[in-house]
């Protein structure tokens, strides 16, 4: 069976754009492929976070990916940092990856120019470490965002390196699996195209139906169609959009004829469309908040994940040792 894997950044809490693109994509991948699944606390260094929130970022995001029915019978989901081969192909990808082309990765520039006091080594290699990531396991695929391409790049590059340099064929090139593709999109409710963190508008899984409702209730709207029949202004369209993911046919029908004769009546709609996001939400919610109350829970299914994902991994590092010309104890 062929390997893929995808590393998850522990930036917060999930939200819906999240489980309509990434978790999706992870559920349907989970049943074909080989997976690894990890969670990137090592990568979140870049940006010096506290102790504590490392440890608890990466408990809610195992929580609320086991919540969505991510399986660990199916998949290897583990922590990065439990598998400490990585540090180790780091080590010797980093040997071959060259300040210029490190440089002028636009992630790094990006990051860069975010935090100017903190331009540190880690974040010139992040993509030596997510070519680690990888190849470690030999993935062939990685599901990603686009804007994770020239990180793919590298990681395909550091492959074809490390296997021309030693002569070898050790390496797969692994090939991006465009997630913002096969995504359905998740509209914003403040009348931006898109549901994102940056972006501040996010219903996210953890929200209760009171939260949930209250953000609804203030999605931008208009004054209303003056003609039947008439083109949905954009703002318009996302509310719809959203009832056709998380509604019934006949909901979606009946609001849609309303819009038509000009009798729609947006709070309405909004009500609505909150319980019908609530619903939805509900039994995901309650796996959520059984896992975060289950903390041994979590950490047998960590540690079962970084017992097989340290497999795979010391099973590739001996290989490598062998080819560079270490010894293997
Ligand atoms: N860089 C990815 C992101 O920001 C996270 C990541 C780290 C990753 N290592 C990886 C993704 C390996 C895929 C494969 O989203």
């Amino acid at each position: 069976m062929e390997t893929v894997v995808s590393g998850i950044r522990p930036t917060g809490n999930l939200h819906l754009g999240n489980y309509f693109g990434a978790v999706k994509s992870f559920l349907q991948l989970q049943n074909e492929y080989n997976c690894y699944f990890f969670i990137a606390d090592w990568h979140s260094l870049t940006t010096n976070p506290k102790p504590e929130d490392i440890v608890q970022s990466a408990r809610t995001i195992l929580a609320e990916y086991l919540a969505c029915g991510l399986d660990p019978e199916k998949a290897t989901i583990y922590v990065q940092s439990d598998v400490k081969e990585v540090l180790e192909l780091y080590l010797y990808l980093n040997m071959n990856a060259y300040l210029g082309e490190l440089e002028r990765t636009t992630t790094f520039k990006e990051k860069a120019r975010k935090q100017p006091d903190n331009v540190n080594a880690g974040l010139l290699t992040y993509p030596t470490l997510m070519a680690a990531d990888i190849i470690i396991h030999k993935a062939v695929k990685v599901p990603v965002g686009k804007d994770q391409e020239q990180n793919m790049e590298m990681a395909r590059k550091f492959a074809r390196r490390f296997n021309s340099m030693y002569e070898v064929d050790l390496f797969p090139e692994p090939a991006s699996f465009s997630l913002s593709e096969k995504a359905v999109k998740i509209p914003g409710l403040d009348g931006s195209g898109k549901m994102g963190k940056s972006e501040g508008n996010c219903i996210y899984l953890k929200d209760d139906a009171e939260t949930i409702r209250k953000k609804v209730m203030k999605a931008v709207t208009d004054s209303g169609p003056t003609k039947p029949n008439s083109e949905k202004p954009e703002v318009i369209q996302n509310l719809f959009s959203f009832l056709n993911i998380v509604s019934s046919a006949d909901t979606y029908d009946y609001f849609e004829e309303k819009w038509n004769d000009c009798s729609i009546r947006y709070g309405d709609l909004k009500k609505q469309l909150a319980a019908d996001i609530a619903a939805f939400n509900a039994p995901i919610l309650e796996r959520i908040q059984e896992y975060a109350a289950n903390k041994e829970l979590l950490d047998k299914v960590a540690r079962m994940g970084a017992e097989k994902a340290r497999e795979s991994a010391a099973r590739t590092m001996k290989e490598v040792r062998e080819i560079m010309g270490f010894r293997n104890k």
